[in-house]
């Protein structure tokens, strides 16, 4: 008995020990106001202070490379690798009885978020295993998109906060406000449309879609097409959803319900596979869209990793972004378009460098700015997807949106991406050859202050002289008077003037 007193605390420690260690896999779950829910797994082994394992929230999985503390308070960091970058995520936590209590950061300066994860079946939220990526071969290209494609998209403005209602209220607008005679023709659904899958494996649309195929029809009936997004990882960039290991079905999916353009988003697949083999990666969709039956646009959003330019025809792409993801505001949007330069001789008729969609009239940028945008993706070939309410537009920002002078460039048939011809400081002249000879000529003023920026029409390749030269100013729908070698003209600060050429 004596022996059994002396042995008892270490007993009880050993139970209080084991009934508190975090060895298990958990779940947090936030049902969100789709209908879906947001889950994230803490697959963790506790062994005394030592704590291992695996963390998964929204596209990320994370190896736990990090510990400190037991079940009573502790920290993990987890780490993963994507591309060359390495990407942390850091949890504080506590068990409570059956609960356990997490809080972390999205970035270090931005507040706690707390959630409280449950247990959860073992291999529930687990990393699915790995296909191995096809061998290479080239997709034949699908003859759409001759010219940049022109439309709207939900994400810029809405976000998560698009549905049903909103995209048919979009189409109605694209049409009454004259962006649908102007060229915009692509309605398209950027993530947080998905759910889950059925027991046949097939994609369902969340309760903010209730029928995907009404809304293609009703799109279609406007004379628009409708555009939806997905990605080849498990997940989304938001978490939702994504095509890996269903690709072909999803394919066919989409071309069941009339989808007519898909956005294939890199996201969940970096947990899966290395940049060296997204070429593969998107092949595999390339094919399923090409056996879907249907002429479904092929846009590549992998944020212009590993040279996406160099294979994205091979692999059926329509179009690939060449940047990470633009913002409503200066900085952003001209570092990114005048960053383009070089990618000039990889874009063409069915193919295009796309750096991120249009934040014109999100609020963000003055008009003289958003002009600068616009001009600058029309000199760059670009896609010209809308990213604004439409519904609620200033005439200003209309007036931008629909200038068909600046259209012109973007979609012209020749299908070359303007370059820059002359840069000092913060001035840059940038040309972009049209068909039949024309020229659309930038010139743009980045400064801070208003700026006198000259051009001579032998420098921009004209050989005759100004007498012959009909030059129009395609802001002001003007003719300009060109006498002499060269022209001159006052540009406001980060703004333009976009003149049409032609001998
Ligand atoms: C990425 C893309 C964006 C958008 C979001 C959606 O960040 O680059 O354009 O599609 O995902 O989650």
């Amino acid at each position: 008995m004596r022996r059994f007193v002396r042995f008892l605390p270490s007993l009880l420690l050993t139970v209080s020990c084991y009934a508190a260690n975090l060895t298990g896999n958990w779940v947090a779950e936030t049902p969100l106001p789709d209908g879906t829910v947001r889950k994230a797994y803490f697959t963790l082994k506790q062994q005394d202070s030592h704590i291992t394992g695996s963390i998964r929230v929204t596209q990320f999985y994370y190896t736990i490379s990090a510990s400190t503390g037991r079940s009573e308070e502790f920290t993990i960091t987890g780490s993963m690798m994507d591309g060359t970058l390495e990407r942390h995520v850091v949890y504080q936590g506590k068990l409570v009885g059956d609960e356990l209590h997490l809080a972390t950061r999205r970035r270090a300066d931005a507040p706690l978020v707390e959630v409280i994860a449950h247990r959860a079946p073992e291999g529930e939220g687990a990393m699915p295993a790995r296909v191995a990526p096809p061998a290479l071969h080239r997709v034949p290209n699908n003859s759409l998109a001759r010219t940049p494609a022109m439309g709207w998209n939900s994400w810029n403005k809405f976000k998560g906060d698009v549905d049903d209602a909103v995209i048919r209220q979009i189409a109605d607008a694209i049409v009454s406000s004259g962006m649908k005679d102007a060229g915009y023709q692509y309605i398209n659904i950027d993530d947080t449309w998905e759910a889950s899958r059925d027991t046949n494996g097939n994609i369902v649309p969340n309760k903010k879609f209730p029928d995907m195929k009404a809304l293609a029809d009703y799109v279609h009936s406007k004379g628009l097409k409708l555009g939806i997004y997905s990605s080849p990882g498990p997940n989304t960039c938001a978490g939702y959803e994504g095509s890996y290991g269903h690709e072909e079905q999803d394919a066919r999916t989409y071309a069941a319900w009339g989808i007519d353009y898909l956005k294939y988003d890199w996201c969940g697949a970096r947990n899966i596979y290395t940049d060296e083999e997204m070429q593969a990666v998107y092949q595999k969709m390339g094919d399923a869209l090409r056996v879907s039956g249907r002429p479904i646009v092929y846009s590549l959003c992998q944020y212009g990793r590993d040279d996406v330019w160099k294979w994205g025809p091979d692999v059926g792409g329509n179009s690939w972004r060449t940047t990470g993801d633009i913002r409503d505001a200066w900085d952003s949007m001209s570092k990114i378009g005048f960053g383009q330069n070089d990618l000039a001789q990889w874009a063409g008729p069915g193919h295009w460098n796309d750096p991120d969609m249009l934040e014109v009239g999100n609020g963000g940028m003055s008009d003289g700015e958003y002009k600068t945008h616009m001009s600058l993706w029309s000199i760059l070939a670009a896609p010209l997807l809308a990213g604004n309410d439409v519904r609620n537009m200033s005439p200003s920002i209309h007036e931008i949106l629909t200038n068909r002078e600046v259209i012109a460039v973007d979609q012209d048939p020749q299908g070359k991406q303007g370059r820059r011809v002359w840069q000092s400081g913060d001035q840059e002249v940038w040309v972009r050859d049209l068909a039949g000879g024309a020229k659309a000529v930038g010139l743009f003023n980045r400064g801070e202050k208003d700026a006198d920026i000259g051009v001579s029409w032998a420098d921009l390749g004209f050989a005759g002289s100004s007498k012959e030269l009909k030059v129009r100013d395609l802001w002001n729908h003007q003719n300009v008077e060109a006498s002499g070698a060269r022209y001159s003209t006052r540009v406001p600060a980060h703004g333009v003037v976009l003149l049409g050429i032609q001998e």
